[in-house]
């Protein structure tokens, strides 16, 4: 799964024309949620949410995907913009890879869907008082559009997780149909 994976977004970030990356209106509405500090943008492609963050003051930022491409995208317009982003070439279905995360005050997760187990994973990868801000298609998008109900999150998936405090559920009935979740680490 992995390997189709990468060669599928591999395949997306290699188009000559991509643009610059827009902010998703999801972190632009919440990102002020977060918590200052060490920041990990977690299948941050080529750098929507990750290049908005380490602009901002106060957010050192790490970003991970499996998509190299999509990296070596997110560098070359970080450099463009004079900005410093870490990355790292990892697959989030690796369970050995993603103990190695290290610990962050924040974690930012946009537009894609994860397991239970993977957000539970990175809920242990904040520092008490570290917030998670996730945010993905719901199943409203899939009956607008098409897209594959797959990756789309169903009502409330996630607000029973256990190991941390919701501290905001958003469901958007416009477009672009998204779930967003805010969770806290208990200190
Ligand atoms: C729809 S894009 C979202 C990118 C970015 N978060 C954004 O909102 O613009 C989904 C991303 O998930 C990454 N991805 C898919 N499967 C993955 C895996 N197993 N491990 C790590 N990243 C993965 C893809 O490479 C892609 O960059």
């Amino acid at each position: 799964m992995a390997v189709i994976d990468r060669q599928k977004w591999d395949k997306v970030y290699s188009h000559p024309q991509r643009e610059f990356p827009t902010a998703p209106a999801a972190l632009l509405a919440h990102a002020d949620c977060l918590m200052p500090g060490n920041l990990l943008d977690v299948a941050c492609g080529e750098g929507a949410v990750s290049l908005y963050m380490a602009a901002r003051d106060g957010y050192p930022t790490t970003a991970i995907d499996i998509s190299q491409t999509g990296l070596d995208r997110l560098s070359v317009f970080a450099r463009d913009e004079q900005l410093t982003i870490s990355t790292q070439c990892l697959d989030l279905d690796d369970w050995q890879q993603l103990s190695t995360l290290g610990t962050y005050q924040s974690i930012t997760l946009f537009r894609y869907k994860p397991s239970r187990e993977l957000l539970s994973a990175l809920i242990c990868a904040l520092l008490p008082g570290g917030r998670l801000l996730f945010s993905s298609f719901n199943m409203q998008h899939h009956h607008s559009s098409g897209f594959s109900q797959r990756f789309c999150l169903q009502p409330r998936e996630f607000v029973d997780l256990t190991g941390s405090k919701l501290i905001a559920y958003i469901s958007s009935s416009s477009a672009p149909f998204t779930d967003t979740y805010i969770f806290e680490k208990p200190q």
